[in-house]
């Protein structure tokens, strides 16, 4: 049974994360971000039609042969056939998803319409491995709801609760970002890594109950809300808590420029830290609360809000649950997948759940020929080596303090980078944090995280080794107090990183690398960023990685495939960046 998955669509300006899934009885053969393809970040606006064609492009299929198209979101349809409550059936979208100029149909084709929270349960739950677990997804919103709470047994997956948007979650956290200055689409995980520098300095009357399932608004939220009089928007309630923090998180008004631009930096930092902790505690209620209703070992987060790796740890440590597992892609872009594997489990509930996911590299890889052409364009002699030789080059550099860009294999899908499209650099010298964060025209205080043997982690780590996190860069783990002066570049100013687990039989010669440097200069770690410069999605085409590589000076080595490029090292840059004040 071939699914063509689809998020995002093509008429809507606010519309992002745009992405499509080839799925062939339930078994993922292609995925990739609409932004991979387009070049604009997070794809604003653009839909996903380029990400469903690379879909039948690369698999060598037509539209025609393509047995459903399904689609990560079930608006209200006028002419819908509903088949569950959580899918319906029609031909009014597919010209906005699928733009009739581009996929050459006369008759469009039928969509299946998933709903958005039960697409992303779909994507972590049958990705999981577990036969049943809890399944928590949490988001800006739905068609109505922001958050939802499942039961997944078997091939099934039950609602059990949802609440509205009003007490988004995703809207929250996305307006304290808007308002400490760091943009609305990129905002939240800069929030993310501000948060450790502040301190909680007031608290904020935003709560949830796990008994009764009920929350509570600050007072000035909720009247204002009771008070509105058109259907709330996710932008009404975002509006909301850029008043409210507006009012409660600084002496200063925002009416004059003098006025603005007296405000302390110190209180983004605080206000960073409150709303995480609010956000903690909140999305901790809510995993008890799943706890209760299902009774089950194992949790499985979804949506955009379980990209929030400091608030996944905190459940990790709590222990509600004996494990934890996150979709790598648990943005919207996950939907592509999710509405794919939701729909095949709908039409054929029989059919096996599929085992632990892997690595999520769905995309495109390249051929030698392929790789060749492009070196040649841009004026590269090719050298392809061997693969032990290519690794003990890589270690070479990477001790010597050149920042290597590794480009092989696939791409992969969520906006972690795991090895195939990483920029990869020496964790001894605390200036690299600020060479990358030029490089990636990062804020200097934004933290790296390291991709660390697997095996070393508990070495160099302490507290909850939870692989369901770690594998995909989604948990914080700290690091160990005799590690932090040997590794200051992957040390955040609370003394955490975000690790990446990297596996011997899953990620082949990246682990070979980090091994060769392991046994080079007895560190099992090394800086990993995604693949991309100021602006840019991470880089997809050999020709990308070749332009980031030919323009910047502190780029100095490029594997490509088995092909190796290197600059001398006497152009290694250096930048100030914050330390982190004493080790405990
Ligand atoms: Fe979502």
């Amino acid at each position: 049974m071939k699914i063509l998955g689809i998020i995002g669509r093509t008429d809507s300006p606010l519309a992002q994360d745009g992405a499509a899934a080839l799925i062939i009885d339930n078994k993922i053969h292609y995925a990739i971000e609409q932004e991979r393809l387009s070049r604009k970040r997070y794809a604003l606006g653009q839909g996903a039609p380029d990400a469903a064609s690379a879909c039948l492009q690369h698999t060598g299929q037509q539209l025609s042969d393509i047995d459903y198209i399904a689609y990560g979101w079930l608006p209200d349809l006028k002419t819908g056939i509903k088949i569950s409550d959580d899918i319906s059936i029609s031909d009014e979208l597919t010209h906005v998803l699928l733009p009739p100029g581009q996929f050459g149909y006369t008759e469009p084709p039928m969509v299946y319409c998933v709903r958005h929270h039960y697409a992303h349960a779909a994507a972590t739950y049958y990705t999981s491995g577990f036969d049943s677990a809890a399944v928590l997804v949490i988001d800006g919103r739905g068609e109505g709801e922001s958050i939802s709470l499942y039961h997944a047994k078997g091939n099934k997956i039950e609602l059990l609760e949802s609440y509205p948007i009003l007490y988004s979650l995703g809207a929250f956290y996305t307006a304290a970002g808007i308002q400490a200055g760091l943009g609305g689409s990129s905002g939240p995980g800069k929030l993310m890594g501000l948060a450790p520098f502040g301190q909680r300095r007031q608290a904020i009357d935003f709560s949830f109950d796990p008994d009764t399932g009920h929350f509570t608004l600050p007072p000035s939220i909720q009247k204002a809300t009771d008070e509105f009089p058109n259907p709330l928007q996710g932008s009404d309630i975002e509006r909301f808590w850029r008043n409210y923090f507006e009012r409660h998180f600084y002496p200063y008004s925002s009416q004059s420029k003098e006025a603005s631009a007296a405000y302390d930096t110190a209180h983004y930092f605080d206000l960073a830290a409150s709303v995480q902790y609010t956000f903690e505690r909140i999305c901790l209620g809510l995993a008890a609360r799943v706890k209760k209703l299902t009774g089950e070992q194992d949790l499985v987060l979804g949506g955009g809000c379980a990209l929030n790796c400091s608030m996944n740890a905190q459940m990790s440590r709590q222990n509600i649950f004996e494990n934890i597992y996150v979709f790598p892609a648990a943005n919207d872009a996950g939907c592509s997948i999710g509405a794919a594997l939701a729909l095949s489990f709908a039409l054929k509930p029989e059919a096996p759940l599929p085992p632990r996911l892997a690595a999520p590299d769905f995309g495109r890889a390249y051929t030698v020929e392929e790789i060749t052409l492009a070196l040649l364009n841009y004026g590269f002699v090719p050298q392809q080596l061997s693969s032990t030789e290519l690794v003990d080059r890589v270690a070479s550099d990477l001790e010597k303090g050149k920042i290597v860009a590794w480009f092989r294999g696939k791409d992969e899908l969520g906006p972690r980078a795991l090895g195939r499209r990483s920029f990869m650099a020496n964790p001894t010298q605390r200036e690299t944090l600020g060479r990358l964060n030029n490089i990636k025209g990062r804020e200097m205080w934004r933290p790296l995280a390291p991709s660390i043997l697997e095996e070393q982690a508990e070495t160099v780590l302490e507290g909850t080794m939870e692989r369901g996190l770690h594998r995909y860069m989604l948990g914080v783990s700290t690091i160990r107090a005799e590690w932090r002066k040997k590794v200051p570049a992957v040390v955040h100013i609370d003394f955490t990183c975000r690790p990446h687990f990297v596996q011997k039989e899953q990620d082949g010669l990246y682990w070979e690398a980090i091994h060769a440097f392991y046994q080079k200069t007895g560190i099992p770690l090394v800086c990993n960023t995604s693949l991309n410069v100021a602006g840019q999605p991470i880089v997809h085409q050999p020709e990308e990685v070749l332009e980031v590589f030919s323009t910047q000076d502190d780029v100095q080595t490029l594997v490509l495939g088995d092909f190796y490029l290197t600059k001398d090292s006497s152009s290694i840059h250096k930048y100030a960046v914050p330390v982190p004040k004493s080790t405990p």
